[in-house]
């Protein structure tokens, strides 16, 4: 089967370095994330508990950038890295997806059909995560891109924002505050529902990766390392 397989580049450097960046950040943020989700559990200080959002926003500022360059890749970018290539929306790809059924060891350049709803399933919640965490920077720590609007309408004189601070009272409208912190209460739901979807669906893409390869031998892990992966002449998706 292996008979007529050679090296084919298939990643272009900007996917693999996205795709890194994404590992490292997520991770930091779930860990960091879930320190803060238990902070009473955990006896976290208030103090201790600025630190880890500012922490937490910072390296969410990475991701969101990271996840931004890449959206706007997938429509400007190399042919594999396409959204017309990438997602299941494209011409044919109900076709795709039963021929895969009949014989799923097929060789693909790019994603196989199932490998392309879990990039959908993942781009979802990481969007989600993105929009709902820039907005809680700015409810909760007084950061950008939203900080300045949230403390100007919270404070009791607008000419002394600077003043407003995490967690205190200096400055700041009592009612208007609890109606902040009302905006935010289904935002902070959202956040954490999505973490949720990224916490089974990260482990379901991992496990997805190790099933393919048992099946097509293509070297995909190493593919996101170097951009080669080891296909037959003829390999689905080749046209990419
Ligand atoms: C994959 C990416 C991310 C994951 C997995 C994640 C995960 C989490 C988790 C589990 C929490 C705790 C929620 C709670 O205690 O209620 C949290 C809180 C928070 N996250 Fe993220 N986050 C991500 C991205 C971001 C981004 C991009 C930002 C902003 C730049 C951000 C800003 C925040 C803030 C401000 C909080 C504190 C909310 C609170 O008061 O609890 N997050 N995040």
């Amino acid at each position: 089967m292996n008979k007529t397989r050679t090296l084919t580049y298939v990643w272009p450097k900007s996917i693999r370095l996205f795709h890194w960046i994404n590992v490292i950040t997520i991770s930091l943020l779930i860990v960091i994330g879930l320190i803060i989700f238990n902070g009473k559990t955990l006896g976290v200080t208030v103090d201790a508990k600025i630190m880890l959002k500012t922490i937490h926003v910072t390296i969410g500022y990475i991701f969101a950038i990271n996840l931004i360059i890449r959206l706007v890749m997938g429509f400007i970018g190399s042919s594999n890295d396409m959204w017309s290539q990438t997602l299941p929306f494209m011409k044919g790809y109900k076709k795709e997806l039963t021929k895969f059924r009949r014989s799923p060891k097929q060789v693909y350049k790019g994603h196989n059909p199932i490998g392309k709803l879990m990039v959908l399933a993942l781009l979802i919640a990481m969007t989600i995560q993105m929009a709902t965490g820039l907005i809680l920077a700015g409810t909760d720590i007084y950061y950008p891109p939203l900080g300045q609007h949230f403390a100007k309408s919270i404070a009791l004189d607008e000419t002394q924002l600077d003043v407003i601070e995490p967690y205190s009272k200096v400055n700041v409208d009592d009612e208007r505050y609890k109606q902040l912190k009302e905006f935010r209460s289904p935002i902070i739901t959202a956040h954490v529902y999505a973490f949720y979807a990224l916490v089974i669906l990260i482990p379901l893409h991992i496990l997805g990766v190790i099933v393919a390869e048992r099946r097509e031998k293509s070297g995909l892990v190493s593919a996101m390392i170097n951009g080669y992966k080891f296909l037959p002449e003829k390999s689905n998706n080749h046209k990419t």
